[in-house]
């Protein structure tokens, strides 16, 4: 059988290292993958003059299957988001971010297990209408939500809870105050719900929400919400379980796919050994579930869950005292 080709974008900041020691477990489990590497983000700007490149793109096009370190986005103007670029791209419309409590960590909460899934097209990150009024004391932006993407989003909330056996969806939405956008997300949402009469389903405001996740996010099982609730929200649940270093992310279009950390860059403590490579390593477990490799992505659930409970030379972020070549190494030990 022909292997499996995924693209490589080691990207920014702690990107590389943390992309390697992903590609180390990897080949460690024998997923058996062939790699194509791409620039994206500030080193692609430096490099080629742009910070998402025609070959990157028809990387991702050729193998439809992504893995990707963090990007900078330059801040300021003439800078579209290079993630808000890719997810449209490739129509990637479904972001699906995982938190789970791990024992060992310093994190408030031990017995968390929640999926964010977040509409990744539209929203207040549709791009569209932003404005800036010439003395600079007027800005707008629209918020595009359609019945289409609110459906598809919805509808892939419940399909993925009855395939992970997931009991209850919560909608969340501000539907009191953005009557027409998020009206009309909650509409749909209600819509969709009655045809899953085997999930139970509720529904929450966003504000509401953050603070029931904050004092009891037991409670939740999934979320599924519009473009910018979706973004707050899943870096809260990253919070509850020991920070943006446990948080992985895949972008699901409909024959394309990108799987990432939820964090940026970190450029903090790039280049210094420190980063936690965790959040692209449950990335890289999403993608081996996708592609149906489930006994791999098990090997390696059941080797960093054993590293971090154990505390055995885990990163400073999880409580530890060690670099990110140190925790690779123990997590390829348990291989
Ligand atoms: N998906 C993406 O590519 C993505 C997402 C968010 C931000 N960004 C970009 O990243 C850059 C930096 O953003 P920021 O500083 O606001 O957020 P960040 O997520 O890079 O960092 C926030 C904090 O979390 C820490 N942190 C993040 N990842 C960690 C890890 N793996 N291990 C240990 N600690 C970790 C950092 O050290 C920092 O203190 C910006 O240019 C932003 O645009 C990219």
């Amino acid at each position: 059988m022909a292997k499996q080709i995924i693209t490589v974008i080691p990207g920014d900041g702690i990107g590389p290292d943390i992309i390697n020691a992903t590609i180390k477990v990897l080949d460690k489990a024998g997923c058996n993958f062939e790699y194509e590497y791409a620039d994206a983000g500030l080193v692609a700007l430096e490099k080629h003059g742009e910070l998402v490149p025609e070959e990157t793109l028809a990387l991702i096009k050729k193998n439809k299957i992504a893995l990707k370190g963090p990007l900078t986005t330059p801040v300021g103007e003439g800078f579209t988001s290079i993630n808000v670029t890719l997810r449209k791209q490739f129509q990637l419309y479904a972001n699906v971010r995982p938190v789970l409590s791990f024992k060992g960590t310093k994190a408030r909460y031990d017995n968390i297990d929640i999926i964010t899934i977040r509409e990744n097209t539209e929203g207040m990150y549709s791009g569209l209408g932003q404005t800036l009024s010439e003395d600079g004391m007027k800005a707008e932006a629209m918020s595009l939500v359609t019945r289409e993407g609110a459906e598809r989003i919805v509808t892939f909330a419940y399909e993925t809870a009855r395939k992970e056996g997931r009991k209850k969806v919560t909608a969340v939405h501000k539907a009191n105050i953005l009557k027409s956008t998020s009206g009309l997300f909650l509409k749909v949402a209600r819509e969709v719900a009655q045809r899953y009469p085997d999930i139970e389903s509720t529904e929450m405001i966003v504000d509401n929400c953050c603070m029931q996740l904050v004092m009891n996010p037991e409670q939740f099982d999934m979320i599924v919400t519009t473009n910018l609730f979706g973004d707050i929200l899943s870096d809260l649940c990253a919070g509850l379980v020991g920070g943006l270093g446990m948080a992985p992310g895949a972008n699901i279009g409909e024959d394309c796919a990108i799987f990432e950390a939820v964090h940026g860059s970190a450029p903090d403590i790039a280049g210094k050994n420190l980063a936690n490579p965790t959040s692209v390593i449950l990335a890289a477990i999403q993608m081996l579930e996708y592609l149906e490799m489930g006994d791999k992505a098990e090997n390696i659930r059941r080797a960093i869950t054993d590293v971090i409970e154990s505390g055995d030379r885990t990163t400073r972020d999880l409580g530890g005292s060690h670099g990110t070549t140190d925790f690779t190494d123990a997590v390829l030990e348990r291989l």
